[in-house]
C-alpha cells in the first residue's frame, strides 16, 4: 500500500510519486485550498488537496476529519517560500494529493492525542489511542532496540535463550502468586511464575551452561510507580562462575543496552557492601548522582551530657547517631524549609530533628545556644549538651566549615538509617542537585543472608537459594550471602546471587527459615532432587527491563513502558480485567464463590 513511511521523505525526493498511509493529524481548509497532517509511525507530512490538481481527491479531503485513516497518492514539491516549518522534519517539503482515499473514519476523540493533562485513567481506558502520540512510540522504540540489544549481548556471549513455563508451582520471591485454577484437576491450582528463578537453576542441573530469556513475571504485590503485577525481567544464570563472572556479564549486557539507548556507560561499576550502603546512605540502593553521605558520631553522643542523647548512643549495636551536613546549608535554608524537614522526618518515625548551624562569631556575638572556637560559631539547642572538646571533634569529623548546617538523627538502628536516607535524597530534591542527566551505577554486594520480619520470624533476604558465605554462623543476622543488587540512580535494577549447589546446604538453609522437611518435598522436591544428580556451581541475575526502560526515557511511571498497563489497584481499565466469569466457567473448574459479606 504504502512506497514510503512520512518521514522518509525530504527535499531531495521533490518530483517524486508516492503513496503514503495513515492518519489525520490535523486539517486545515485555507480558502478551497485544503492541508492535512498526516501521521504514521514515523512522523507527519503535510499533504495539499487543490481541487485546480484533483477534484475528487479535494472533495474527500473535505470530509476528512481528526484521526481519519487515509491513503493518499501524489508528488513531492517543495514548500513555497516563507513556509517551510521547521518544527517538522518533512517541513521543507509537501505532496500534492492526486488520489485520496479514506480507509475508515474515527469516532470523536475522547481526549487530544498527545495531551497528557487529562487523567491517567480515561488516557489508560482508550490506551490505544493514548499510545498513537509520537512520544509514547518512541519509548516503545527504544523498548524493542534495548530487548533486540540485550539478545545480540546474551548469545554473543553464549547464552541460550529458553522459554520456561508459564502455569507452574510457587517460586517464593517474597511476593504473593497469581493462581490459575485447574480444570482437569478440580481443586488444584497453578501459580505464575513471580521469576524463572527454579527453572533456570534446573537448566543448570540439566548441563545448558549458560540461558536467558526475556521472561514475563507475576508479582501480587502492593503497587509504586517502579512495581507492576505482570513485568518482564531480563533473566540470566551460568554454571561453573563465581560472582566475578556473573558481575562482568551483566555489565557487558547493560553496557549493549545502554549504548542501544544512545548512552556509552563506563564499566566496570563502583561496587559497595550492604553494610556500607546502609550506614552511609542508609539504603540498600543509593543514588549516587549526589554526597550528602551520613557521618557515624555514636560515639560523640554516647559523651553528651543529655540523656536522651547518651543513653541510646551508648549501645551502638541497636541504636545509630548520624549526621548529614549540608554545605552552606545555612546561608540557603529558610525557617519554614527547616521546619518541613523535621515534618518530614517524623514522618518516618523520627522523634524530631537536632542540628546545629556554623556561624561566623561575629554574627552571634551575645547569642544563646552558641559556642564558639577556632574562628567558628556552632549555634543551636544541642550544642549546650556537649563538652567543646566533643564538639570540636564533631566538626573536624564532619569537616563543618562557617555557613553550613548539619542535621542529627540518633535513635534505633533501622529507624534512623531509614529516615536518614530519605531524609537525604529529600534535601536533594530541596537543593536541586541531583543531576538528571546522569546515570550512576552501583553494585550493591554482601548481603545478609536473612531479614527478620516484625513478628520476630526470618525470611531471605534475596531468596532461599542463594548460597550463604558462612552457613554455619550461629546468629542469623551475621550469616551473609554471595548476593548482588544492580543499582542506578538510586533504584533497584537487577539482582542476583551465586547460587546453592548442594543438597545439604539447601536443607540447612529451609531449616533455618522453617521450612520443615515434609513442606521441603512438597514444594521443592524436584530442586533438592536435582541438586542430588550432580549440580552444578551456578548462579545469575535479574534485571527488570521496564524498570531500566523507565529510567532511560525519564519516565515518571513505570505505566508509560508498558503497552498495556495494569492501574495501581492491578486493574486494566481498557479490557476491564479483572471480571467475573459465568457460574458454568466456575462450575467446569470446581468453584463455587463465597457470597460476598455484607
Ligand atoms: P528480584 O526479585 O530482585 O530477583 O527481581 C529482579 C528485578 O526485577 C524487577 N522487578 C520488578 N519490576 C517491576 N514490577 C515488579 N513488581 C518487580 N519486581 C521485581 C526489579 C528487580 O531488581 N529470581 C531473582 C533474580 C536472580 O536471583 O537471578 C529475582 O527475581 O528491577
Amino acid at each position: 500500500m504504502r512506497s514510503h513511511y512520512c518521514t522518509d521523505l525530504d527535499a531531495q525526493d521533490i518530483g517524486k510519486s508516492v503513496s503514503l498511509c495513515g492518519w489525520a493529524n490535523s486539517y486545515r481548509d485555507h480558502g478551497g485550498v485544503i492541508f492535512i497532517d498526516l501521521r504514521d509511525r514515523s512522523g507527519i507530512i503535510q499533504l495539499v488537496c487543490d481541487p485546480a490538481d484533483s477534484k475528487s481527491a479535494h472533495e474527500i479531503a473535505s470530509k476528512v476529519r481528526d484521526e481519519y485513516v487515509l491513503r493518499a497518492k501524489g508528488k513531492i514539491r517543495a514548500r513555497g517560500e516563507g513556509l517551510v516549518n521547521p518544527k517538522l522534519k518533512t517541513g521543507e517539503i509537501e505532496v500534492i494529493i492526486d488520489e485520496l482515499i479514506i480507509e475508515n473514519e474515527s469516532a470523536p476523540l475522547p481526549f487530544v492525542i498527545g495531551d497528557n493533562s487529562v487523567g491517567e485513567d480515561i488516557r489508560l481506558k482508550y490506551r490505544f489511542l493514548d499510545l498513537r502520540n509520537e512520544d509514547s512510540l518512541s519509548k516503545f522504540q527504544l523498548r524493542s532496540k534495548a530487548s533486540i540489544a540485550c539478545r545480540n549481548a546474551l548469545d554473543r556471549l553464549g547464552f541460550l535463550e529458553v522459554e520456561t513455563p508459564m502455569l507452574t508451582r510457587a517460586t517464593p520471591e517474597g511476593a504473593r502468586d497469581y493462581l490459575v485454577p485447574s480444570r482437569v484437576h478440580p481443586g488444584e491450582f497453578y501459580a505464575l511464575p513471580q521469576s524463572p528463578q527454579l527453572f533456570k537453576q534446573l537448566l543448570m542441573c540439566a548441563g545448558f551452561d549458560k540461558y536467558f530469556q526475556i521472561a514475563r513475571c507475576f508479582r501480587d504485590e502492593d503497587l509504586r510507580a517502579d512495581r507492576q503485577p505482570e513485568f518482564t525481567q531480563i533473566d540470566v544464570e551460568m554454571s561453573f562462575c563465581d560472582q566475578e563472572d556473573v558481575i562482568k556479564v551483566g555489565e557487558e549486557v547493560l553496557k549493549d543496552i545502554f549504548a542501544a539507548c544512545g548512552h556509552n556507560i563506563q564499566i566496570p561499576f563502583k561496587r559497595m557492601s550492604y553494610k556500607d550502603a546502609m550506614e552511609l546512605y542508609g539504603s540498600d540502593k543509593p543514588d549516587l548522582r549526589f554526597d550528602l553521605a551520613m557521618v557515624d558520631v555514636i560515639d560523640i553522643f554516647a559523651k553528651s551530657n543529655n540523656q536522651i542523647f547518651s543513653t541510646p548512643a551508648q549501645d551502638p549495636k541497636k541504636n545509630r547517631a548520624k549526621a548529614i551536613k549540608v554545605p552552606n546549608g545555612d546561608n540557603i535554608f529558610s525557617k519554614r524549609q527547616m521546619q518541613r524537614f523535621e515534618e518530614f522526618v517524623r514522618k518516618f518515625g523520627a522523634k524530631g530533628l537536632a542540628f546545629i548551624q556554623i556561624k561566623d562569631p561575629k554574627d552571634t556575638a551575645g547569642q544563646d545556644n552558641c559556642v564558639n572556637f577556632d574562628g567558628l560559631s556552632l549555634k543551636g539547642p544541642l550544642v549546650r549538651f556537649f563538652d567543646p572538646s566533643d564538639l570540636k571533634e564533631l566538626v573536624s569529623r564532619i569537616d563543618l566549615k562557617i555557613g553550613d548546617v548539619v542535621f542529627f538523627g540518633i535513635g534505633e538502628k533501622k529507624t534512623v538509617l531509614d529516615y536518614m536516607g530519605r531524609f537525604r535524597i529529600f534535601l536533594a530534591n530541596e537543593l536541586g542537585i541531583i543531576d538528571q542527566k546522569s546515570l550512576e551505577f552501583l553494585w550493591v554486594v554482601d548481603f545478609p543472608m536473612f531479614e527478620q520480619n516484625d513478628d520476630g520470624s526470618y525470611s531471605a533476604m534475596h531468596h532461599p537459594f542463594t548460597m550463604p558465605n558462612n552457613p554455619d554462623e550461629p546468629n542469623l543476622e551475621d550469616i551473609t550471602s554471595i548476593a548482588y543488587d544492580v543499582v542506578l540512580n538510586g533504584v533497584e535494577l537487577g539482582g542476583g546471587s551465586i547460587r546453592i549447589h548442594k543438597n545439604d546446604i539447601q536443607q540447612k538453609v529451609f531449616k533455618l527459615l522453617k521450612i520443615d522437611e515434609n513442606e521441603q518435598r512438597e514444594k521443592f522436591g524436584f530442586l533438592l532432587d536435582a541438586l542430588s544428580f550432580g549440580a552444578p556451581p551456578h548462579g545469575g541475575f535479574a534485571i527488570g527491563l521496564d524498570r531500566l526502560i523507565m529510567l532511560v526515557t525519564n519516565s515518571s511511571s513505570i505505566r508509560d513502558v508498558i503497552a498495556f498497563p495494569k492501574t495501581q489497584k492491578a486493574s486494566c481499565l481498557m479490557t476491564q480485567a479483572p471480571s467475573s466469569v459465568d457460574t458454568h466457567q466456575l462450575r467446569d473448574l470446581g468453584l463455587r464463590l463465597r457470597e460476598k459479606e455484607k
